[in-house]
């Protein structure tokens, strides 16, 4: 029966139909609930790929993937809660710095996080190369750790939007992965069962990021931004630019190092600037009139950094992982460095052993790059250009080999480019 049902739904999205909320709701619930085939779940999600899905669709589809699960609730917390999402980029450690930025200021940050995977880092992976911290955290102690501390970087248990992890899992093997519908109802359905009353979405543009066509990165936001607001969160969006590595750190332990200077008031200036801007939009959209760049200049970032570490377990103290040998990747004449691409370097880094090709894989905490020059930088023949953390030395060449035509370097430094490109509001 619910075959002969399913089978329908597929049809009808396949000859350009728009699906009823009955359709929408019962193929989610079926599939969650082990009762449609892997193949027609498969089907369906290739019959959006294609036809799209309209903004009612969208919205009943983003509320069965939030029914799927149990939403969070965080009343008990007593401060405002505003979290961020990011669409993925190269050296994109902000949540680090962020989340423990925002705390300070009074909001709560409940940030349910995921794992790198291809040649973008995922902020828990960066997390665990901090001793004994844990990504695991029930419900009642994440709300615990919230109304303490402030700042939460967690794992999403397994009954938040359970309908997504199933669909994630087989887009990624079934090429139905860049699809705007599918993507925007991914990101928010987690986003909304997590329960935070705000949210700030960066969707990351260029060739680092998932989108490298800036209108494809614009419809992303605004769709995932009417989402938010469907549902009765506060959301609105970024569009930053992702074709260089964020700040000069990429890998895991390596990122928490670039951090923590961002939390002692330093750290790169790109990096800062979409920090900061972050920030200011999460703290305007939960109301809290506080400054950001005093918090990291006076110490209460980094306290609150460290009581969100000591709450998951971790050591603030202890000294982060750092790898066996480097190798200098060094400019072959001098000038300035006129392109360092994003891509090339996260491919670099995933073949160091710092990403994964499948979501069971293990990660290294210590293989990385530094970008020693960045664009608009001057270098001197022979001077590096990136330095390559290893920890593995077999997997060089292929890091190498990835770096291939990675940087150019020429008299003239690049035009200055926008890192923010874009705010959009409702
Ligand atoms: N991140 C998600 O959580 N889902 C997507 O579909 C893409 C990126």
């Amino acid at each position: 029966m619910i075959a002969f049902h399913a089978v329908d739904v597929i049809k009808a999205k396949r000859d350009g139909e728009v699906l009823t909320d009955g359709q929408i709701r019962s193929f989610l619930e079926a599939y969650t609930a082990g009762a449609i085939a892997e193949e027609q779940a498969a089907a369906l999600l290739m019959a959006i790929f294609w036809r799209g899905m309209t903004a009612d669709e969208l919205t009943t589809w983003t509320d069965a993937m939030v029914a799927s699960g149990e939403r969070l609730d965080l009343s008990t917390v007593g401060r405002p809660t505003v979290d961020k999402h990011s669409t993925g980029g190269v050296g994109d450690k902000v949540s680090l710095p962020l989340v423990a930025i925002v705390a300070a200021c009074g909001a709560a940050v409940p940030q349910l996080s995921g794992r790198g995977l291809g040649h973008t880092g995922g902020t828990l992976d960066k997390m665990e190369s901090i001793p004994g911290w844990r990504a695991a955290l029930p419900p009642d102690e994440m709300t615990r750790v919230l109304q303490d501390v402030g700042g939460v970087i967690c794992a999403a248990g397994p009954r938040l939007a359970p309908a997504d992890r199933k669909l994630y899992a087989l887009r990624d093997v079934t090429g139905t992965v860049e699809s705007i519908p599918l993507i925007a109802s991914s990101i928010m359905s987690k986003k909304i069962a997590e329960g935070t009353q705000a949210l700030v979405l960066d969707v990351k543009v260029g060739t680092g990021a998932f989108m490298s066509d800036l209108g494809q990165a614009r419809a992303l936001a605004e769709t995932m931004v009417q989402l938010g607001q469907a549902n009765g969160v506060r959301t609105s969006a970024l569009i930053t630019a992702m074709d260089t590595p964020l700040g000069r750190a990429v890998g895991n332990a390596v990122e928490v190092e670039e951090s923590l200077d961002v939390l002692r008031g330093e750290g790169p200036e790109d990096l800062v600037t979409i920090t900061h801007a972050l920030a200011r939009e999460m703290l305007a959209l939960a109301g809290v009139d506080a400054d950001a760049d005093a918090v990291r200049h006076d110490g209460r970032a980094m306290a609150t950094w460290r009581a969100m570490v000591v709450a998951q377990g971790g050591d603030p103290d202890a000294t982060l992982p750092r790898a066996t040998d480097y190798l200098a990747v060094r400019a072959p004449e001098s000038g300035y460095v006129t392109r360092l691409d994003a891509r090339a370097v996260g491919n670099a880094v995933w073949r160091l052993g710092a990403g994964r090709a499948r979501k069971e894989d293990p990660v290294s905490k210590t293989a990385g790059i530094w970008c020693r020059a960045k664009p608009g930088e001057w270098v001197e023949e022979g001077q590096p250009v990136m330095e390559l953390a290893i920890d593995d030395p077999a997997r060089v060449p292929a890091a190498l080999d990835a770096l291939t035509g990675a940087f150019d370097i020429g008299p003239e430094p690049p035009p200055p480019r926008d890192l923010i490109i874009d705010y959009i509001h409702f």
